[in-house]
């Protein structure tokens, strides 16, 4: 049932309506939401961006985002719908006439809805503007409605520590942390909250769900794509910046956070920044034992011919950045004791695959005959998470004849086939959880900075020792010999899709 935020009057500003984020995902989400019913009765988006165009051009461009992108076929009636009110300020973030014009936009909506009306304002802009915004919107008195005017921050939230520090206290100084939503998409993925379900809506897992059980957990998230024109931003990045401090460490908190007592946005964030303090922290030296590091050079994948990193638009010719990042981590707690988290994640790899593979310790076989445990399994249960969304349980069987031969088998949950619902995108659950009020799904401070904790000392360790290896990987491979050596000291190998 929706509750009363969520059918409230709202308006909606984009910042940064001109850019990608909401010609590929914004629009075709809203789209989408007013498809299914989702969006309140009386909804306004209000574009706000630099470009050099005018509504009627920035109208046409978003409808053939929406177009290229939505998930389900555009209907010009919808659209139109959607798009009813659409008012779009131009101009430039640091001009202060243009945050008139926004306060004039808002003030015009609560005329219509003088009850009870929200306000979103989603800053879909590099993140060097999310605190000039924030502190330029200060002075308006809609910010202060506390409950009804909701902030959302996109990726990436700080560049290392200190920086999300900053943020966090400059944005803070003028919103409360109620208001504030900070983006990660992962979250938002079916397959992810599926975690959640599995986990605690079923008895079978949950006591076996621990280091006396569990012999080590991978959690991978191969890209076959590359840079896709993003090299200025990326070369300032690298893999550890980009998936690992927010994508990856969240689906680690889902696998390993304690069972929460409700399903309280701030409980669930409690747990899950439980699972991040407790993360060990490296020193510099133990940085180069517990991680690997990898830069592609030049390949093909396929037909496709992949350029070396290096030579990649706006990439420095001597670049340091890692577009493959590896790491084995330690969760001290009574539950994780032991069991080795390894994460890795990488671009122009062999294919697209994120999963989290959990493998259990070897059943006891001295009852079976010696020939029947040549082929002795392990437990093994995997959670394909995009673009594949399945879960898998293998376990050991015995081969159908008169001598007791085991072969290991799968038993499988495909999503599409069981639930074959209407699946919404990642950023459809995200934008009706901001109108809803529901921040469960979003990133509180206190977790961007304990998941920053854990990265900060990798990063000083990487950018203060440059790997004369790079490049070390080619394209179309599963990433460098160094990652495989890094489980092989563990007597462990990654699990290859
Ligand atoms: C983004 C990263 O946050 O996530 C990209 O900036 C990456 O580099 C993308 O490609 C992966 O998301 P998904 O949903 O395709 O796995």
């Amino acid at each position: 049932m929706k509750n009363e935020n969520a059918t409230a009057p709202t308006i909606f500003l984009i910042f940064g309506a001109t850019g990608d984020l909401t010609y590929r995902k914004l629009m075709p989400a809203l789209y989408n939401l007013i498809l299914d019913d989702m969006l309140p009765e009386s909804f306004s988006v209000v574009g706000i961006g630099r470009s050099d165009m005018n509504k009627e051009q920035l109208m046409t461009k978003l409808k053939e985002g929406a177009v290229s992108f939505s998930r389900r076929p555009v209907d010009d009636e919808k659209w139109t719908l959607l798009c009813k009110n659409f008012g779009f300020i131009n101009g430039d973030f640091a001009d202060p006439a243009l945050y008139e014009n926004v306060n004039k936009a808002v003030n015009d909506f609560k005329a219509i809805h003088p009850e009870r009306y929200n306000v979103i304002v989603y800053l879909a802009v590099s993140p060097v503007f999310f605190g000039p915004i924030t502190k330029n919107l200060a002075p308006y008195s809609f910010i202060k409605r506390r409950d009804q005017t909701r902030f959302v921050f996109e990726k990436p939230f700080g560049h290392d520590l200190q920086s999300a520090l900053d943020l966090n206290k400059e944005i803070m100084s003028v919103l409360r942390e109620n208001q504030i939503y900070r983006i990660d998409h992962y979250l938002g993925k079916e397959t992810v909250q599926n975690i959640l379900a599995f986990r605690f809506a079923n008895s079978f897992f949950e006591p076996l769900w621990n280091k006396n059980y569990i012999e080590w957990i991978q959690i991978s998230s191969l890209e076959k794509v590359g840079l896709e024109g993003r090299g200025g931003y990326y070369d300032n990045s690298g893999a550890l910046r980009d998936m690992i401090q927010n994508h990856m460490l969240q689906l680690m908190c889902m696998i390993a956070m304690e069972p929460p007592i409700s399903f309280a946005a701030d409980e669930i964030r409690n747990k899950k920044a439980d699972v991040l303090h407790a993360v060990r922290k490296y020193s510099e030296q133990e940085v180069f034992q517990y991680t690997a590091r990898g830069q592609y050079g030049a390949g093909k994948i396929g037909d496709e011919v992949i350029p070396a990193y290096r030579t990649e638009k706006n990439v420095r010719p001597d670049s340091n950045t890692e577009t493959y990042a590896a790491a084995v981590l330690h969760i001290e707690t009574w539950r994780w004791e032991g069991v080795p988290f390894y994460i890795r994640t990488g671009k122009n790899l062999s294919q697209k695959a994120t999963t989290i593979a959990v493998k259990f310790k070897p059943a006891p076989s001295y009852s079976f005959p010696k020939e029947a445990t040549n082929n002795w399994k392990s437990n093994l249960l995997v959670f394909n998470i995009n673009p594949k969304m399945d879960i898998h349980l293998m376990f050991q069987a015995k081969v159908p004849g008169q001598m007791m031969q085991l072969s290991q088998v799968n038993m499988e949950f495909d999503f599409e086939k069981e639930l074959t619902a209407n699946t919404p995108e990642a950023y459809e659950h995200l934008i009706y959880d901001v109108l809803e009020g529901d921040a469960t799904l979003f990133m509180r401070s206190d977790q961007v900075e304990a998941a920053w904790q854990i990265i900060n000392p990798i990063l000083n360790a990487w950018q203060n020792n440059k790997d004369l290896d790079f490049p070390n990987y080619a394209p179309g491979s599963n990433g460098p010999v160094k990652s495989d050596e890094l489980l092989a000291k563990y007597g462990h190998t990654w699990l290859n899709p």
